[in-house]
């Protein structure tokens, strides 16, 4: 039994259908999935993939709309699951769980909707330097249109947010959009007194959570966000579904996003009134099937408990941080901040001058999956002067002979491409 501390890791792995079968790798040689790309999308158990096939064999039928027992019992497999997401994140009510297509979706909403009411020529918006793409581009798309400010939040030397300059750089700022948790250095971030922070100089707090809901026990009461976003598919769930959690008062005063389905009350050939939250941002058909993968991804996180799940990551992420320095060496650079405690499991490393592209070519002929580019973080990239870096990161069904293998199939890539 592989116990890194908090999960019995043996067990979970056996519970994931992709990483117990032989699978050919690069070099034609059956082999098992080592797979080291959670932050870009995890794996599913098979609790998961059978709440899908039951919902599809047993109660498929659409929802909020048909009196029939079938169309019925589907909607209540959709609202339980808000229900449980909801207290899953510590939402004081399932009402503000908006469900959308994925983080980005949840991100573009809040842009299109709050930004295009709240913000013209004299606001600013405050993000960092080391935001996903999804929290930067809607907002550029949208200054264009309206001809608000955009203010970065600057990074330290360890790839922290460097908030010395905080107040000033709220001056004036209507919405801070920060994310908890870095899909490049792992860095964790002090959302809680940026938020404070932006209260006081009146500003709400959009937090991006694709990557902390997952791993770490998330409380968005205790956050202080005003407007948190997450997707399904790093979550154990399925791709397709994503989620906006609001408060609602807040998302009372925002106008719909999209529009017909589900979101209206009473259309007239004068107008519309929209339907009350959450349908009010849900237009047209819902993800049904995946919502319900969904419920049962956060039942199963549920059950090992998000203590033990960020009690594991931060023991396996020390393991992996030590052994790849002493197997690699001084060729190795890990980005992002030195203290386990302060980061998540997501390592993006420099590997001595080979290109990220190779070393990923290299590690998939061990069947080793990892991401090599930007990730979808341009500006980061350029504070931290690499065009791409390789990306392993860690989750629940990961232990420590994954990353022995990884450090081994890294000091074959750094010879092959540097000697
Ligand atoms: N946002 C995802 C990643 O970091 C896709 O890989």
């Amino acid at each position: 039994m592989t116990v890194v501390a908090g999960l019995d890791v043996a067990t979970i792995k056996a519970d994931f259908p992709i990483l117990n079968q032989d699978r050919a790798g690069s070099d034609g040689k059956p082999s098992r999935l080592i797979y080291l790309d959670s932050a870009s999308s995890s794996q599913k158990p098979r609790q998961v993939i059978d709440a899908m096939s039951s919902y599809y064999e047993n109660s498929n039928a659409n929802v909020n709309r048909g009196a029939y027992s079938l169309a019925v019992e589907a909607t209540d497999l959709l609202e339980g699951a808000r229900q449980r997401i909801a207290s899953f994140i510590g939402a004081p009510s399932s009402n503000e769980i908006i469900f959308t297509k994925n983080a980005t979706e949840a991100m573009n909403l809040v842009a299109r909707s709050w930004g295009g009411t709240n913000l013209g020529p004299d606001d600013a918006v405050l993000i960092t330097e080391m935001e996903h793409h999804a929290n930067i581009v809607p907002w550029q798309i949208l200054a264009a249109e309206k001809g608000f400010a955009i203010r970065w939040i600057p990074l330290t030397e360890d790839g922290q947010l460097d908030l010395t300059d905080l107040d000033r750089l709220l001056d004036g700022v209507s919405l801070v959009g920060v994310s908890a948790m870095s899909n490049v250095l792992g860095t964790l971030n002090p959302v809680r007194r940026i938020a404070d922070a932006a209260h006081a100089a009146g500003a709400i707090v959009l937090v991006d959570a694709a990557q902390l809901v997952p791993h770490v026990p998330t409380n968005v009461v205790d956050l202080g966000a005003d407007l948190l976003a997450f997707t399904g598919h790093k979550l154990l769930g399925p791709t397709g579904v994503g989620v906006l959690w609001g408060r609602a008062e807040l998302l009372d005063s925002m106008p719909p996003f999209l529009g017909g389905g589900d979101m209206i009350l009473d259309v007239r050939k004068d107008g519309f009134t929209t339907n009350s939250l959450p349908h009010k941002f849900e237009a047209g058909t819902p993800p049904i099937a995946e919502i319900v993968g969904l419920g049962a991804a956060v039942d199963y996180l549920s059950n090992l408990g998000m203590d033990a799940v960020r009690a594991h990551e931060v023991s396996l992420t020390a393991y992996a941080m030590r052994t790849l320095r002493e197997v690699v060496g001084e060729d190795l650079v890990i980005h992002g901040p030195a203290e386990p405690a302060a980061r998540g499991g997501v390592l993006s490393m420099k590997v001595g001058a080979a290109h990220p592209h190779d070393v990923s070519q290299v590690l998939d002929q061990h069947g080793i999956a990892v991401r090599a580019g930007h990730h979808c973080a341009k500006p980061l990239m350029r504070v931290l002067g690499v065009n791409a870096t390789t990306r392993a990161s860690l989750y629940i069904y990961n232990d420590e002979a994954d990353v022995d293998q990884l450090a081994e199939a890294l000091v074959e890539a750094r010879d092959f491409f540097t000697l």
